[in-house]
C-alpha cells in the first residue's frame, strides 16, 4: 500500500528529526524537499547566476541532475555528480534559497520530481512547506509541525552554533518570506493536524504522531 505522510512547518521546528523517526517507524523512505530547493540554489550560485533571475534560475532547475538519498539520518545530495551535501547547508545557500523557492518554474519542476520520487519509492514521509497543501493534498496524514521562533533559534544554535538573537531574527525573516510569497506560501494545509513542539522532547512528538497514523 502506498502511504504518504506530509509534514510542513517553519524552519527549525523539528520537521526533519520527526520526519525521519516517523518514516523509520512506518518503514517507508523520507524526502527532505528543502534540500532540493537548496540544491538548485547551490547550482545557481556555482554558475554565477543571480538568484532573482527568473528565467536563468528556472532553466537551472529543469536541467540539473539531482540525486537525493537519506543515509544514516542525513540527506545526501548530489548535483550533476558532485556531492553538495555540505554546501547546501552553508550561509550563502541559506541566504539565497527563499528567492529561488519563490520562482514558479522552480516550484513546478521540484513538485514534479517530488511526485516521481514518491511513485518510485511506493510512498514515504515527505517534508517541506507545501507538501500537504500542493504536492500531496490527498496524503494519508498531514501534519503542520511548529514551535516558537525562540525555541527554534535555540535548537539551531545548539546544533550549529551562533548567536541566538541573530539566528532568531534570520528565522523570523525566512518565515516571513516563505509565508508571504505568491506561489505555494507556507500555510497550514486543510485537514492538517498542528503539532506544536515548543517545550516537547522530540521522542514525545514522534509518539504523538505515530498514534495519529491511520
Ligand atoms: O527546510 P529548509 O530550511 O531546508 O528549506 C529551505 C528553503 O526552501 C526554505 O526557505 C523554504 C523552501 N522550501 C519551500 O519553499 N518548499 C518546500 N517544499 C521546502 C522548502
Amino acid at each position: 500500500m502506498t502511504i504518504v505522510i506530509a509534514i510542513d512547518g517553519p524552519a527549525g521546528a523539528g520537521k526533519s528529526t520527526v520526519g525521519r523517526a516517523v518514516a523509520a517507524e512506518v518503514g517507508v523512505g523520507y524526502l527532505d524537499t528543502g534540500a532540493m530547493y537548496r540544491a538548485v540554489t547551490h547550482a545557481v550560485l556555482c554558475r554565477g547566476i543571480d538568484p532573482h533571475d527568473t528565467d536563468e534560475v528556472g532553466a537551472v532547475a529543469s536541467s540539473i541532475e539531482l540525486d537525493i538519498d537519506d543515509i544514516d539520518g542525513r540527506t545526501i545530495v548530489t548535483v550533476d555528480g558532485d556531492d553538495a551535501t555540505a554546501a547546501i547547508r552553508g550561509r550563502e545557500v541559506t541566504g539565497a534559497v527563499s528567492a529561488v523557492a519563490a520562482n514558479s518554474s522552480v516550484r513546478s519542476e521540484m513538485v514534479r520530481r517530488q511526485r516521481d520520487w514518491v511513485a518510485a519509492h511506493g510512498g514515504g514521509v515527505v517534508e517541506g512547506r507545501d507538501i500537504g497543501s500542493v504536492v500531496f493534498p490527498d496524503a494519508a496524514l498531514k501534519l503542520f509541525v511548529t514551535a516558537s521562533a525562540r525555541v527554534r533559534a535555540e535548537r539551531r544554535v545548539a546544533e550549529l552554533g551562533g548567536d541566538v538573537d541573530e539566528v532568531e531574527a534570520s528565522i523570523i525573516e525566512r518565515d516571513r518570506k516563505d509565508s508571504s510569497r505568491a506561489d505555494s506560501p507556507l500555510v497550514e494545509a486543510s485537514g492538517a493536524k498542528v503539532v506544536d513542539t515548543t517545550g516537547m522532547p522530540i521522542d514525545a512528538v514522534v509518539r504523538e504522531i505515530v498514534e495519529m497514523l491511520p
